[in-house]
């Protein structure tokens, strides 16, 4: 039988070495420390292609670890990080990135669009002139997360859910195949949610991958078609149909959620 102990332990089931070409975003042992404890340990992972894939685990289990070293934006002890069968370094302009919104400073002086006109930098340059027609694109992005009207303001201004919509549009503005984001539904309204949930599923139907960091398991099943549960370690992954189970849930958060709650989040395996 298995139980969770012996899942934790093995790190949920082996997988292949090799990722398929298709797979949007292929981690290999991967191991990251800040100081002596890594933050996270020989993480291996696939998420799959046309899928929205949800990160999950405790506080501190190296969620947004796992997605800052698999981008590169903080070095890693060792492990190789594939996009689409290719080397992250060769890969990066098929990637968007939206981060913890905690993490983001709203003071700077900036309107909303130059934020998302950002997102086009890569295609035109940093010296590159921003033509009418990047601008329009720009709008046409705030537009698809409802933030048409607010071109003009300054970011700082905005409250968290309508900051958080900016910087999907500006994730939109790059046109990735690849979508990484870091918690985009915390601490935003039931409205701003929803919003950003259908841009999300849109994506996913225009066949590109998304795979975010996720707290909040009541709507896993809804939202998402992969996890990955990690708590320093892979403790499982898979489809949540199978991955997102009592026993994976008890090992990742340590018995802390309580069995009232995991017997509501994931459904019971005969
Ligand atoms: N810049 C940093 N310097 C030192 N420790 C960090 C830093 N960022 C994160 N950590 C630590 O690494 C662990 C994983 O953090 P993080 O990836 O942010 O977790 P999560 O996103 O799952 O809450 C935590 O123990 C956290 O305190
Ligand atoms: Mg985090």
């Amino acid at each position: 039988m298995t139980t969770p102990a012996t899942i934790a332990a093995s790190g949920g089931q082996a997988i292949d070495a090799a990722p398929p070409p298709d797979c949007p975003l292929a981690v290999r042992g991967l191991t990251v420390s800040y100081g002596e404890k890594p933050a996270i340990f020989s993480v291996d992972a696939t998420f799959p292609a046309t899928a929205m894939s949800a990160i999950i685990g405790p506080n501190g289990a190296g969620k947004s670890t796992l997605l800052k070293a698999s981008l590169g934006v903080i070095p890693r002890l060792s492990g190789s990080v594939t996009v689409f069968g290719t080397p992250i370094d060769r890969a990066r302009d098929r990637i968007a990135y939206v981060p913890q919104r905690a993490s983001v400073d709203w003071d700077f002086p900036t309107t909303v669009l130059d934020v998302v006109q950002m997102g086009l930098y890569r295609k035109v340059g940093l010296l590159g002139r921003l033509s009418g027609r990047m601008r329009a694109r720009a709008q046409d992005c705030l537009d698809r997360v409802g933030m048409a009207d607010f071109a003009d303001r300054q970011i700082g201004q905005l409250s968290g859910g309508q900051q958080q919509r900016v910087f999907l549009a500006r994730a939109l503005a790059q046109d990735a195949d690849l979508y990484l984001l870091d918690e985009p539904f915390a601490g935003v309204d039931a409205a701003t949610e929803r919003a950003i949930i259908d841009v999300l599923k849109g994506l996913k139907a225009g066949g590109k991958a998304v795979v975010a960091v996720h707290h909040d398991l009541s709507t896993v099943r809804a939202y998402f078609d992969h996890v990955f549960l990690i708590n320093v370690r892979r403790m499982a992954e898979g489809p949540v149909s199978t991955a997102f189970t009592p026993e994976n849930l008890n090992a990742t958060y340590g018995g802390r959620l309580g069995a009232t709650h995991i017997a509501e989040f994931a459904q019971a395996v005969s």
